[in-house]
């Protein structure tokens, strides 16, 4: 592993789950442990960047040498995400973000009423990895794409959609990879093709995925 890879490199990296409050005690949330973003910040790290880790609520340490920023929900995460994007390098997405939030939150703890079924009205939150993709100096965008079935078509959807540069498809489907594991197994997706990446440890997997993002965007800014 060559630790000048990205010497200089600015890289913002999204972790973890977003918290989305329905009151004071309660909120929509997912599964991620942040293992994998806190994975890829580590590697790139290692590879000499100067990486700031935008994290949802996880219970992982801050890993060495990078500065982390805590956020709980999706607006949160954009904020922080946008702050400062101007000298981002490398834009890396790999926080489970809600895809919609309450429409409001109660003031106070919601009371139990007699009905059976109690009805949530969600409205959509911004997407944060399209929103820096959508920069004028876009950084080199990398998103990650969780899907249960067709996982290379939807992420190849996403890729184009979200105006992405790579897109690292993700089964989670199987309990043993993705959400949650230590292990994970990828493809990578580009504009040109796909490159498969057999089950390992996210630390080991973390350490492949920025050799690849190094060289491609490397690749593109040549
Ligand atoms: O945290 P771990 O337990 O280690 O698990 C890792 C992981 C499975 C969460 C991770 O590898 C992963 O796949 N992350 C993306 C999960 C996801 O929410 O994917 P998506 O297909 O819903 O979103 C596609 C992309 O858009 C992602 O890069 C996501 O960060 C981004 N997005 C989505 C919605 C939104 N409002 N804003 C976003 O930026």
């Amino acid at each position: 592993f060559d630790r000048g890879l990205l010497s200089g490199k600015q890289v913002f990296i999204t972790a973890g789950p977003t918290r989305e409050a329905l009151d004071p005690v309660r909120y929509i949330s997912n599964h991620s442990s942040g293992k994998m973003g806190y994975a890829l910040a580590e590697a790139a790290v290692d590879a000499g960047a100067l990486v700031t880790l935008i994290s949802g609520p996880v219970n992982l340490p801050a890993p060495p040498r990078c500065k982390r920023i805590m956020i709980q929900s999706a607006e949160d995460m954009l904020e922080a995400s946008l702050q400062n994007i101007d000298q981002c390098d490398i834009f890396i997405a790999s926080a489970a973000v809600a895809d919609y939030r309450p429409v409001s939150v109660a003031e106070h703890k919601m009371k139990k009423g007699n009905e059976e079924i109690m009805e949530l009205h969600l409205i959509k939150n911004p997407d944060i990895v399209a929103s820096v993709a959508a920069q004028q100096n876009k950084p080199y965008t990398i998103g990650f794409a969780a899907e249960t079935r067709d996982v290379i078509s939807y992420a190849q959807g996403k890729l184009e959609r979200k105006n992405l540069d790579l897109i690292i498809a993700n089964d989670v489907s199987r309990s043993d990879i993705g959400f949650n594991s230590d292990d994970n197994a990828v493809t990578v997706v580009s504009h040109e093709g796909a490159t498969q990446l057999p089950l390992s440890s996210k630390r080991q997997l973390a350490h492949k995925l920025i050799e690849i993002i190094a060289a491609a965007e490397q690749k593109k800014d040549h």
